[in-house]
């Protein structure tokens, strides 16, 4: 197992070709992708020629960043994953986007904030990050609990184009964020 950041009870580690079948079971939840495709699960194919490549591609461009699976520290179980990688958006290098995505059974025990904090922390003190930023849908309010709970601040709320609507979509998403100089003035009180 590559492991690569260890909380109180979360093991972080690199995803492999044989975590098709958990992500096959988180994605097909409608629950959990209520917020990224109105419900609708993925298909194994998808995961297979799409979501994997995808997460395995982070590990070749980059040492330290991209897709981590989560697992249960005491019992071994997959939880689902979390990302701190290069924004998407090219025009916005330097920037870190923290994402993450649980199995329903692991919402409400705190681990999404145990890890983002882990993340961010690790991100601002040994990988030299100057600003962590993420987005959710509005109405996403867990979400923007664990991203508030993790430190970030709202800085905007937008409505993408060309995005497929679904239940919610009409009000928009939300983008927040971290500053190290944030992080800092937190971390002394
Ligand atoms: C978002 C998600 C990762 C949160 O995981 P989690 O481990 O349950 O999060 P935490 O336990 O750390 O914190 C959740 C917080 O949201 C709060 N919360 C949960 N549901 C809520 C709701 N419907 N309205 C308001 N607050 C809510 C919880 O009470 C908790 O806050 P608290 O500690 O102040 O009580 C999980 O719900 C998930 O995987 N959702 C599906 C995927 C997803 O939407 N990902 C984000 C896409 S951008």
């Amino acid at each position: 197992m590559s492991l690569f950041l260890e909380t109180d009870r979360l093991i972080l580690r690199r995803f492999t070709t044989a975590d098709e079948d958990n992500l096959v079971e988180l994605n097909g939840d409608p629950e959990v992708m209520r917020y990224l495709t109105g419900g609708r699960p993925s298909s194994r194919e998808e995961i297979r020629s799409r979501v994997l490549p995808k997460f395995l591609g982070y590990y070749e461009r980059f040492e330290d960043l991209g897709f981590w699976a989560a697992e249960e520290k005491a019992t071994g179980r997959f939880l689902g994953w979390f990302h701190f990688r290069p924004h998407e958006d090219e025009a916005r290098d330097g920037e870190i986007e923290l994402g993450y995505r649980l199995h329903r059974s692991a919402w409400g025990k705190g681990y999404a904030t145990e890890g983002s904090r882990a993340l961010i922390d690790k991100g601002f003190t040994e990988q030299g990050v100057e600003r962590v930023v993420a987005e959710t849908m509005t109405v996403n309010s867990a979400s923007r609990r664990v991203l508030e709970k993790a430190g970030l601040t709202l800085v905007r709320t937008f409505h993408p184009e060309g995005w497929d609507p679904i239940e919610g979509s009409e009000h928009g998403e939300v983008e927040y964020a971290l500053s190290r100089a944030d992080w800092e003035r937190q971390r002394l009180g």
